[in-house]
């Protein structure tokens, strides 16, 4: 079917919303609290579109043959605009040193909208930031209550931690019973900070250090177990900087934009200065670097020589979670095929 937005016609699929349809199509319509995971939530009001005179929520509002849409009348853009301006008021937002600075959603919208400062003040006294997680910053001051990241740790991993509490201007998003972060049943899987569109919730690794807009993006597979979740592999300078789910195609991916606390904070081995990058032989006791030809050698005979000696059941396979399908399938053909032993098993951990 076919929409029009400002009079440009645009293919739109049932069940879309105008928000989808739009954002398919390469049209901007902001959206704070919509997120492609965490579906509508329909509470910022940032996305009013205009239809036959009225306002409405394009991220609820369905498509349908013929619909006409106004993403940019007075009357949508002065809604938008005092929303933003709300929102800017409500808290703190300090661009300058805001972690999010760059890439920002409330930011950019108030880019796209014109606004340079706050036009309301309301001078309510900054909350200390929490950074009793190992892994995450919150900052409530910088939240806009989009509950993007209540609806994400709520349905989308069901750990069900963060959620909303306290009533009228006291709201605000909570760990469990409004503990600090550090001290709730959070599993650091990060997904709420994947969602977040402002500053509120940022990665701790990171903060002070570089911006996430200056990071060179990749997508690999996690190494740490078979599930073989993608992930944008963030680094800067050619060192690891950070992980998050890879987002792009995330709902053909296996880990559909997840990702667990390892993928998500355990990757900075990649770069550590104790990882082996030659082979090791004991000889006399002590640890020796030795060649990959002089390695594969030394392990060819001592295999040889102990299925000589004492059968080939006297040798183990061990098969790890971390390497891909096809190595591990590699391992236990060599094992039956080549030393001729069933022995082999498998550990998540090696
Ligand atoms: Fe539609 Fe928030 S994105 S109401």
């Amino acid at each position: 079917m076919h929409i029009t937005i400002d009079g440009q016609q645009i293919e739109a699929q049932p069940g879309q919303t105008v928000l989808e349809a739009a954002r398919a199509a390469g049209i901007y319509i902001p959206a704070l609290c919509w997120h492609a995971k965490t579906g509508k939530a329909g509470r910022c009001r940032a996305c009013v579109v205009e239809v036959e005179g009225r306002l409405k929520e394009s991220c609820a509002l369905p498509v349908k043959e013929g619909l006409v849409v106004s993403n940019n009348s007075a009357k949508v853009l002065a809604t938008r605009r005092m929303v933003v301006e709300l929102l800017l008021a409500e808290g703190h937002h300090n661009c300058i040193s805001c972690e999010a600075n760059g890439a920002c959603e409330l930011q950019d919208m108030a880019y796209s909208l014109g606004i340079e400062r706050p036009v309301f003040q309301i001078d309510a006294a900054p909350a200390p930031k929490d950074e009793t997680s190992e892994g995450i910053i919150r900052d409530e001051n910088k939240c806009i209550h989009c509950g993007r990241c209540v609806q994400a740790c709520q349905t989308v991993v069901v750990n069900q931690v963060l959620g909303f509490g306290f009533r009228g201007n006291e709201a605000k998003v909570v760990c469990d019973a409004d503990v600090p972060m550090g001290d709730s049943t959070c599993v650091q899987c990060g997904e709420c900070v994947q969602v977040c569109p402002v500053g509120a919730l940022t990665l701790k690794q990171i903060a002070g250090k570089m911006r996430t807009w200056e990071t060179e993006k990749t997508k690999v597979t996690c190494p740490y177990c078979g599930v073989g979740c993608q992930i944008d592999f963030h680094t800067k300078d050619d060192r690891y900087a950070f992980a998050m789910a890879h987002e792009g195609d995330w709902e053909q991916q296996p880990n559909k934009g997840m990702l667990c606390v390892k993928g998500r904070f355990g990757l900075d081995f990649v770069d550590s200065d104790q990882r082996l990058t030659t082979p090791l032989i004991r000889k006399n006791g002590v640890l020796e670097e030795a060649s990959w030809d002089e390695a594969l050698r030394f392990v060819a005979d001592r295999l040889g020589a102990v299925k000589t000696e004492h059968g080939p059941d006297a040798i183990g396979f061990f098969a790890s979670a971390k390497v891909t399908n096809e190595e591990n399938y590699q391992l236990q053909r060599f094992a039956r095929a080549v030393i001729g032993t069933n022995n082999v098993d498998h550990c998540a951990r090696l």
